[in-house]
C-alpha cells in the first residue's frame, strides 16, 4: 500500500500540462470527493498498525504536492492567457491619428504675425462689440464725417452708441489708452461691415492693424517695415506707394507689392497691371495722437491695416471669400500640410 501511494506520488510530482481541462481532469482525479486521495485517506484503517505513520505522512504529503501542483500549473495557465496573442498581427504599424488642419486664415495670421514678432512688436487684442469712440470718434471721424460712409456699420439697436467694429484700427485707440509708450503692436482680428455678399466680399472678415509709436518715428521707417514685411511674406521686394486718405493717418498711402506678369493668372489677379494692392498705411494724424493725450511735437509714429482673407486668397489661389466661412471640410483638409 506504500508503494502505491510512493507510485502516486511520482506521478504528480511529474505531472506537466498547458491544458485547463487536463489539469482540471488531473485535479478531480487526485482532489475530487471519490478521487485517489480520499480513497487513500478511506484505506488508513486497513493499513498495517506498523505502516500506519509511514503511510500517513506519505498520503499528506500526497495530497500537499497534488493540491500545490494544481494551483501552480493554474497560475501559470492564466499567465500565459493574458499575453497570448488574440490572433492579431502585432508587428503591423499602428493605425496614425487623423491629422487636422489650420484654417487658412489661420496660417496666414500667424504667419504674419511671426514677421513681425521678428521686429520687436507685440501682439494685442481688443473687442468686436465697439463703441463709437474708439472704432470712430478717437480715429479723427468725427460725427458726420463723410468717411464714416466708407465703411457700412453694423449698430447695435438697444445700444446707439455701440456697433461692431469695422476695422481693427479701433485696438489702437484701446491700445494707446492703456500702454505707455513707445508702442510697437499688432492687432489680428475679426472685423464686420454691412456689405452685399459675394465672391469678393463679405459681411465679417479679418484684419491685422500694425501700430508704431515713438520719438522720430519717419515715414522712411514705415516704408522699410513695409518692405521687409513684402519681402517676408510673398517674397517679392518691388513696393509702391500710392497717395491716398484715411483720417487717422496723414500723410496716407495705399500699398501695392508687384506680382508680375508672368503668368495668366498673373493677369487676372493684377488686372493686367502687375501691381497688386495690399493694406493701407500711413503716419499717424496728430489729431489721433491728441486725442491720446500724446504730444505731437514729441512723439510721430505710423500705422498700417491690412486685410487676412485677400492675402491668404493670393498665396492659396482661393477664388471665393465665401469659402472661408462655409467650413466645408474638403476646402480645409486642404490645408493639411501647411503650417
Ligand atoms: N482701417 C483701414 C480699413 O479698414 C485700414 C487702414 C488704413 C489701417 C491705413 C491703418 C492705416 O492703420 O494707417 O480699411
Amino acid at each position: 500500500m506504500i508503494q502505491d501511494v510512493e507510485k502516486y506520488l511520482q506521478e504528480v510530482e511529474s505531472f506537466r500540462t498547458a491544458d485547463a481541462k487536463e489539469l482540471e481532469n488531473f485535479r478531480i482525479k487526485f482532489l475530487g470527493k471519490k478521487g485517489i486521495i480520499n480513497d487513500l485517506f478511506a484505506q488508513f484503517k486497513s493499513v498495517p498498525k506498523e505502516d500506519k505513520p509511514k503511510y500517513g505522512q506519505l498520503l499528506n504529503k500526497l495530497k500537499k504536492t497534488a493540491e500545490e501542483k494544481v494551483k501552480t500549473l493554474r497560475a501559470q495557465l492564466e499567465a500565459a492567457e493574458a499575453t497570448a496573442p488574440s490572433g492579431e498581427d502585432l508587428t503591423r504599424p499602428g493605425y496614425p491619428y487623423p491629422l487636422g488642419a489650420r484654417h487658412p486664415i489661420n496660417i496666414v495670421k500667424n504667419r504674419i504675425i511671426d514677421i513681425f514678432r521678428r521686429i520687436g512688436f507685440n501682439v494685442s487684442e481688443g473687442p468686436e462689440i465697439e463703441d463709437d469712440w474708439h472704432n470712430f470718434t478717437a480715429l479723427n471721424l468725427p460725427e458726420y464725417h463723410p468717411a464714416r460712409d466708407m465703411q457700412d456699420t453694423f449698430f447695435i439697436q438697444r445700444h446707439p452708441d455701440w456697433l461692431l467694429r469695422t476695422h481693427t484700427s479701433s485696438v489702437q485707440i484701446r491700445y494707446m489708452e492703456s500702454h505707455d509708450l513707445p508702442i510697437r503692436t499688432i492687432s489680428p482680428g475679426r472685423v464686420y461691415r454691412n456689405e452685399d455678399i459675394s465672391a469678393r466680399s463679405h459681411i465679417l472678415f479679418h484684419q491685422v492693424e500694425g501700430l508704431y509709436i515713438d520719438t522720430d518715428v519717419s515715414f522712411a521707417d514705415l516704408k522699410q517695415t513695409l518692405l521687409y514685411f513684402t519681402e517676408e511674406m510673398f517674397g517679392k521686394s518691388k513696393i509702391r506707394l500710392r497717395p491716398s486718405y484715411f483720417p487717422f493717418t496723414e500723410p496716407s498711402a495705399e500699398v501695392d507689392i508687384y506680382w508680375g506678369l508672368k503668368t495668366e493668372d498673373d493677369y487676372r489677379i493684377t488686372k493686367g497691371t502687375g501691381w497688386l494692392e495690399i493694406m493701407g498705411a500711413g503716419m499717424v494724424d496728430p489729431n489721433v495722437l491728441k486725442n491720446m493725450n500724446i504730444d505731437p511735437e514729441k512723439y510721430s509714429g505710423y500705422a498700417f491695416g491690412m486685410g487676412i482673407e485677400r492675402i491668404a486668397m493670393l498665396l492659396f489661389g482661393i477664388p471665393d471669400i465665401r469659402m472661408f466661412f462655409e467650413n466645408d471640410v474638403r476646402f480645409l483638409e486642404q490645408f493639411k500640410s501647411v503650417l
